[in-house]
């Protein structure tokens, strides 16, 4: 997906409702250095955050950039260069199932100042991002969350999970294959060279990702404010193959708790193989004068229980909802992945704000590859309607934005009475086709 980012004309509705309460919605021109860093210094504060030191701020002015960046400013406070809302966004690769992606809308720094909250500014600025996210011709919207009570009203749902993962050290006997490379430590400066390729081919294996961007390398290697303490912390380690090409990464650090030895911490593991996998956690997980590892933000389906002689060693805790996704194409964004099954299913979407709704008709062959039509009539191909004795479900946009990546089965939301068959065998054919080779997984905030 390229186009102009500022070239999406601010929406009109979000400005009119945002100017009937006194306020100035308005695309931030991210070159002007005083309105960005007052843009920053909001969403900071939106976020609970300490005030940004000005590597941050720095970090930040580069990352924007990139990014449709737009606040709601309010002329009658004592500081009205400082928006009392901001949101960013920008278009994104999602990976799905089968190893492809699809043109998303990320959406992120939605924050409302607590001295204007619940006055529908939130709202306004959502729905517009829906609309952005249609002008840029993304097929859906993506978001992560800080609550799950927020975003479900404007059509997102759960699609991927992360959840911590805390291994015994002491129990950690290894039983997997022997990597065939090695790992090595690396300076941060060389990793980054060649840190977006590897990040790439990582994130086009597991549905749920989305592409990296320069910046979030730079932060999860420290090199954004080098000399700073938590950077300084940071290891960095590279595993080559037998050929001796890079395959992945991790970065971690190892922190002091009260009681223990050392705890290793990671949250940025990339790999682009299955060796680099197993022999990165490998190496995580069997380090000395340590107690304890910790991974953040790892999928819930991690092989590593598999890898190690006592499969308790490791455990899981907070669960959460991490990516949400929020379908505006239902044609585009269920034709960009690879389904389970053949099969014929007819899908009918309801959908609050109107984008997604509609009859559609998902016909995979035995390659999984899908073919999506709509079948309502607007927009209809060849033949109009799903024949009624096609095999279908309804359900709303919410829904259909959770089994999108397969990261839950149709059966179980039409347990939970979220989705309606249109037989009971219909359940097991929905199932098989949308389930996934691998478990959908988002290991990166944004
Ligand atoms: C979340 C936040 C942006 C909401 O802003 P807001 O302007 O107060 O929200 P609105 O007034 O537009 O509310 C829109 C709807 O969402 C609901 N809502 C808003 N925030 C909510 C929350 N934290 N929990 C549950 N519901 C929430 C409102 O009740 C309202 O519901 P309705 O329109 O269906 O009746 C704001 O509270 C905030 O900045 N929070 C701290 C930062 C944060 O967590 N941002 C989210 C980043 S993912």
């Amino acid at each position: 997906m390229s186009f102009d980012l500022r070239g999406i004309p601010l929406d009109a509705t979000a400005a009119r409702t945002l100017a009937a309460k006194g306020l100035e919605y308005r695309l931030v021109d991210t070159s002007d250095v005083a309105a960005a860093t007052a843009w920053i210094a909001a969403d900071f504060r939106g976020f609970h955050h300490a005030r940004p030191r000005q590597v941050s701020v720095d970090y930040d002015l580069a990352v924007i950039a990139e990014r449709r960046v737009q606040g709601v400013y309010d002329p009658t406070i004592s500081d009205p260069a400082i928006p009392v809302a901001t949101v960013s966004s920008w278009p994104t690769g999602l990976s799905v199932p089968g190893g492809r992606s699809v043109d998303a809308w990320a959406v992120s720094s939605v924050t409302v100042s607590p001295t204007h909250r619940r006055r529908g500014i939130a709202r306004a600025l959502m729905l517009a991002e829906l609309e952005n996210a249609r002008a840029a011709g993304a097929a859906l919207a993506v978001l992560t969350a800080t609550e799950a009570t927020i975003y479900g009203r404007f059509g997102y749902a759960p699609a991927a999970r992360a959840a911590t993962v805390h291994v015994d050290r002491r129990r950690t006997h290894w039983i997997g294959p022997d990597a065939p490379g090695r790992v090595q430590f690396v300076e941060a400066e060389d990793l980054r060279r060649i840190a977006p390729a590897l990040a790439r081919r990582a994130v086009a294996r597991t549905p749920g990702e989305i592409d990296r961007w320069p910046g979030i390398l730079d932060r999860a290697l420290g090199l954004v404010d080098p000399e700073g303490e938590h950077s300084r912390r940071k290891r960095v380690v590279r595993y080559d193959d037998e050929q001796g090409n890079p395959q992945g990464f991790a970065v971690f650090q190892v922190v002091r708790e009260p009681n223990e030895h050392g705890v290793v911490e990671f949250d940025f593991l990339a790999a682009a193989t299955d060796d680099a996998e197993r022999a990165l956690w490998r190496f995580l997980v069997e380090q000395d004068f340590v107690t304890s590892v910790r991974g953040l933000l790892r999928s819930v389906d991690e092989p590593l229980p598999w890898l190690l002689e006592d499969p308790r060693a490791m455990t899981v805790s907070d669960v959460v909802d991490h990516l949400w996704v929020r379908v505006l194409d239902p044609v585009a964004a269920l034709g960009s992945r690879r389904y389970g099954t053949a099969g014929t299913l007819g899908i009918d979407v309801t959908d609050p704000q109107g984008h997604a709704a509609g009859r559609f008709e998902l016909v995979v062959d035995e390659r999984g590859r899908a073919e999506v039509q709509r079948a309502d009539g607007a927009g209809a191909g060849a033949g109009g309607s799903t024949a009624s004795s096609t095999p279908g479900i309804r359900l709303g946009v919410h829904e259909l934005g959770a089994i999108f990546l397969g990261g839950v089965r149709p059966s179980v939301l039409a347990r939970a009475g979220r989705l309606t068959l249109s037989a009971p065998r219909t359940a097991e054919l929905a199932d098989r086709m949308f389930l996934g080779p691998r478990t959908p997984h988002l290991s990166i905030w944004f």
